[in-house]
């Protein structure tokens, strides 16, 4: 066979594109070539997220779009993996441009799956039936996890590492734990293997993932290993510089994780965890679990112990039964929150969750736009607030590269591109530099800032 060509197109999160680089690492090591060009491609991947109706769209149109493409090139095999091919698995296998529908959970053997498409000329299904009745064996899950050499898809000397998969917290609103599965832990050992490796490969900054990181619980003989263990083993790898961590979730959050924080000066200042609502009765028909006051008491307590610590959030506007006097409570959870930012959804009803089974989806679409704008406005103010600070101080980033959309009213220089950096407490910055700094440590110091980014010069 030819070396065939494939190009792989990534939509969702953080799990996904980790979940893509592993994809390319194992068809470029079973001899396929990896191209940037759809028009020349051999194999199509679409690695897909069910999470909002919006991103399942996107992915129809993109469909729509191979479809012409597979008019001039009838060869072209198109496989749809992760979230949404777990969702729909024969319906997706029905469409007529796709080939293989390949759920998260087949992800390690999609090699043999490409190649046997490919050979028999046949459609594949390889989805989990009864997904949430399977435990899989982290073992057998971490067999691609560890014979990949490094997240190539992501930014220069920066890798996410997986330490858990699936989700057990059913949030009402939620698909992840339909299409992900039971919430399943790594062995410490193989993580830390794994980033010890990475490393070696001249990365320096980690991203530890997982949907509610901060209930990592991994027990070997009488020894429960948390997520603050996990850090403080990360942390005695010399080479990695930063490390962070994403998702928490506010129920159960282990206090060790911050003290974790405050100890270990690798570990970043920076945690993303998602409130959704500040009404309680809104919480509690989300299954959070918590209120809008232990919520704020959570927070108050990370920066009693991580002072200088930096908070992000997601917000749902629009859920099911939220008034606007609900979406008030919203409102003043984040002027009290203060978040450097924090992401805000329209509410999507999502097929097989808790809340499109019992609840109407009843908030008008032209409300949910609107609070959400609202909630943005009011974040942006206090973000630009919050930015100001940063006026005439240093911060260090690590520089990820060149930035793709060149922000106006700073200079253009051939030698000197726009480059983008991020500081340990993920603060975007803007600045002119040579290149050759990507992938580097660099110290900037901040002349200007907006709402989201922070503009400056290498000092
Ligand atoms: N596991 C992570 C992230 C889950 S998905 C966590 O628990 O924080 C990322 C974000 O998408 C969620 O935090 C939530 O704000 C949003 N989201 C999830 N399902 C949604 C839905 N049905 N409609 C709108 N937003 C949703
Ligand atoms: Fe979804 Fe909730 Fe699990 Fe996050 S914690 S993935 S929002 S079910
Ligand atoms: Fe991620 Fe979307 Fe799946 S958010 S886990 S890719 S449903």
């Amino acid at each position: 066979m030819n070396a065939k060509k494939v190009h792989i197109k990534t939509f969702g999160c953080q799990m996904n594109k980790l979940d893509s680089s592993l994809v390319c690492s194992a068809l470029k090591d079973a001899g396929f070539i990896l191209t940037e060009k759809v028009t020349e491609a051999d194999v199509v991947l679409i690695n897909t997220c069910s999470v909002r109706q919006h991103a399942e769209q996107r992915v129809f149109s993109h469909l729509g779009h191979l479809k012409h493409i597979k008019k001039s090139r009838p060869h072209l095999i198109v496989g749809v993996i992760g979230c949404m091919a777990q969702r729909l698995g024969q319906e997706l296998l029905d469409h007529p441009v796709v080939d293989i529908v390949a759920g998260p959970t087949q992800i390690p053997q999609i090699t043999d799956i490409v190649t046997k498409t490919i050979e028999n000329k046949k459609k594949t299904l390889a989805v989990t039936k009864k997904i949430r009745e399977k435990s899989p064996t982290p073992s057998s899950l971490d067999a691609l996890e560890l014979t990949c050499d490094s997240d190539k898809n992501h930014l220069p000397r920066q890798a996410f590492v997986r330490v858990m998969r699936g989700c057990d917290n059913f949030c009402a609103y939620c698909v992840v734990p339909y299409v992900r599965g039971p919430e399943v832990s790594r062995p410490p050992a193989a993580v830390i293997e794994q980033i010890k490796k990475l490393a070696r490969t001249g990365v320096k900054q980690i991203t530890l993932l997982g949907q509610t990181i901060n209930s990592y619980n991994y027990s070997a003989g009488d020894k429960t290993y948390r997520l603050a263990d996990l850090l403080e083993m990360a942390s005695q790898i010399d080479d990695i510089k930063w490390i962070r961590f994403i998702t928490s979730h506010p129920r159960s959050f282990d206090e060790a994780i911050l003290h974790a924080m405050a100890d270990f000066k690798k570990v970043c200042p920076y945690l993303h965890i998602p409130a959704q609502s500040g009404s309680d009765k809104i919480l509690k028909a989300m299954n959070r679990k918590y209120t809008a006051s232990q919520y704020l008491e959570l927070l108050h307590t990370a920066r009693d112990i991580v002072p200088d610590i930096v908070i992000a959030g997601d917000f749902i506007v629009g859920f099911p039964g939220e008034t606007d006097e609900d979406f008030q409570q919203t409102v003043a959870l984040v002027k009290k929150a203060k978040y450097k930012n924090c992401f805000v959804f329209k509410y999507s009803p999502r097929p097989g969750t808790g809340a499109i089974k019992k609840l109407t989806d009843d908030v008008p679409s032209e409300v949910k736009k609107q609070r959400n704008t609202d909630l943005l406005e009011i974040q942006n103010k206090i973000s630009a607030e919050h930015n100001k600070h940063f006026l005439d101080k240093t911060v260090e980033v690590l520089v990820e590269g060149p930035s793709k959309k060149p922000h106006l009213n700073t200079a253009q220089n051939q030698n000197h591109p726009q480059l983008i950096g991020r500081t340990a407490a993920d603060y975007i910055v803007v600045f002119n530099g040579p290149q050759s700094l990507t992938g580097r440590f660099a110290k900037i110091k901040i002349t200007k800032t907006s709402p989201l980014t922070l503009f400056g010069k290498l000092s």
